[in-house]
């Protein structure tokens, strides 16, 4: 079948490889013509573990093609992907449809025959019915389908996700799109992934309720870390003891730093705002939202208690910018209000991410940035590790030390055993774990005067 995908980015350029590899011919189209350009050329705008492979071999075998031009893309498709970004829009929360109405119209120009749309981004309750009018207040003559087809890959692990998901989601108001779909997903359909036929805006609030349902838990488990923190319980040990429960089930309840990346804040943001056009307030969401909010720089405290609240010209080095692991997806990544908020403090930052510096760039202004970890902590105060990257899971810890102005690490992933670190001989915090909840430890250098904060019992001058 030919199918054109309208927008190549995370999802677009994932999803699209991963059809064409079930078979089919799709066209990738993208209004960024320097994206275009690098796919065209072989290489990847984003970073994505065997996603270069997946498209080289695709595009060899001439069922993988990119282009700027909408109508190139959508000679001959049965079948138009609409996978363009649905961001927070500015002011409201609400989600910013102008990208996916712009692409419905685009797409309403260049339709011959009958065509099933099919909306892959994340859209809000009603989008299918509006990209439905759209096309059809402008041409008349021709015969669609629209279809509500939501995304459940999650970056660093997208194509496997994409092959091997949990379920299809499809969301149709006319039977004929049914044989469409059947067909685009029958390598999956025999592998026995359910797919789940829904009305059309059932399947847009799935979405929602999913990732929604995802950012609860998270929060959840984060205000038990705090509560761990205080009464001398380990999160961890909580986590697995409720995640065992298979009502309940082991995943997102690792407790951190807060939600981010490109879906959950605004997804969160944007089913708010949707129940509250049909007055019907989510009250638990609501505070997901704004405890998520202030988490991410509350964080920068953890920072500044091993310092007795002061930071004014200590440096700090940030192991891990991006949201989480094996993406360079800086999108709403907690590094950013974190280091804003030590910075507020006084501090001078240093970072290291092993793949998402170039993304950084963009949104982190007077940061130094470092070739490595060992690099970054170079006559550092305290390091925090912020993003859990395999390479951060077994630092040399004697190079560490002797790197170091301070011997202090702030784990806000949980990736080591506060045991351990003491053993090593650092002050070590984490989150939610009471085991590494000793009194903070006051880093004072020579000479300066301190005043130890409340929760700070010790002052330790540096020798
Ligand atoms: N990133 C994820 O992990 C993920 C997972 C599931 C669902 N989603 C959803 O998928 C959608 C896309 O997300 P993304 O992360 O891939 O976004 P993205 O910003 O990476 O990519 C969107 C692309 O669409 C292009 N575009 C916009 N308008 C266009 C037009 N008219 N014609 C051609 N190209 C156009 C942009 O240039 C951009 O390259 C969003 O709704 C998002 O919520 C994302």
């Amino acid at each position: 079948m030919r199918i054109a995908m309208i927008g190549t980015g995370y999802v677009g350029l994932v999803s699209g490889a991963c059809i064409a590899d079930f078979g089919h011919q799709v066209t990738c189209v993208d209004k960024e013509a320097s994206k275009i350009d690098a796919l065209n050329a072989g290489e990847i705008p984003i970073y994505e573990p065997g996603l270069k492979e997946l498209v080289a071999s695709n595009v060899r075998q001439e069922r993988l093609s990119f282009t700027t031009s909408l109508t190139d893309g959508l000679k001959g498709a049965a079948a138009v992907f609409i996978a363009v970004g649905t961001p927070s829009r500015r002011g409201d929360g609400h989600a910013d449809l102008s990208y996916v109405y712009g692409a419905a119209r685009e797409i309403a120009a260049e339709l011959k025959g009958f065509t099933v749309i099919i909306t892959k981004s994340t859209v809000p309750v009603g989008t299918g019915d509006e990209v439905e009018r759209i096309i059809r207040d402008l041409r008349r003559d021709v015969d669609i389908a629209v279809v509500s087809n939501p995304e459940f890959l999650r970056e660093g692990a997208a194509i496997h996700d994409f092959k091997h998901p949990d379920r299809i989601v499809i969301g149709i108001e006319d039977e004929r799109a049914k044989n469409v779909m059947t067909e685009i997903y029958r390598p999956l359909f025999l592998n026995q992934a359910p797919m789940l036929y829904t009305g059309r805006r059932t399947a847009e609030l799935i979405k929602y309720a999913a990732n929604a349902f995802l950012a609860t838990k998270i929060t959840f488990i984060n205000e038990i870390a705090d509560l761990c923190e205080k009464v001398g319980a380990d999160v961890q040990e909580v986590a697995r003891g409720i995640g065992l429960d298979n009502r309940i089930g082991p995943k997102f309840l690792h407790a951190g730093p807060g939600f981010g990346g490109s879906c959950f804040p605004k997804d969160v943001r944007a089913l708010i705002k949707t129940a509250q056009d049909y007055d019907v307030p989510m009250r638990i969401l609501e505070a997901v939202d704004s405890v998520n909010d202030t988490r991410k720089r509350a964080m920068a405290r953890k920072v500044s208690a091993a310092f007795a609240g002061v930071l004014r010209g200590k440096t700090v080095a940030i192991l891990g910018l991006t949201f989480k692991p094996n993406t360079d997806d800086m999108r709403e990544a907690p590094s950013i209000p974190l280091i804003m908020a030590l910075q507020d403090m006084g501090a001078k930052v240093r970072v290291h991410d092993p793949v998402g510096m170039q993304q950084a760039k963009q949104v982190l202004a007077d940061v130094a940035y470092c070739e490595g970890p060992y690099d970054c902590v170079e006559d550092a105060d305290a390091a925090v590790i912020v993003t859990e990257w395999e390479q951060f899971r077994a630092l040399d810890f004697d190079r560490l030390k002797e790197l170091m102005a301070c011997p202090v690490i702030v784990d806000l992933r949980n990736i080591y055993r506060p045991e351990d670190m003491k053993r090593q001989g650092f002050a070590y915090t984490c989150v939610g774990r009471s085991s590494a909840f000793q009194p903070a430890t006051v880093y004072v250098p020579s000479g300066q005067q301190v005043r130890p904060s409340a929760q700070s019992a010790a002052a330790v001058p540096r020798d």
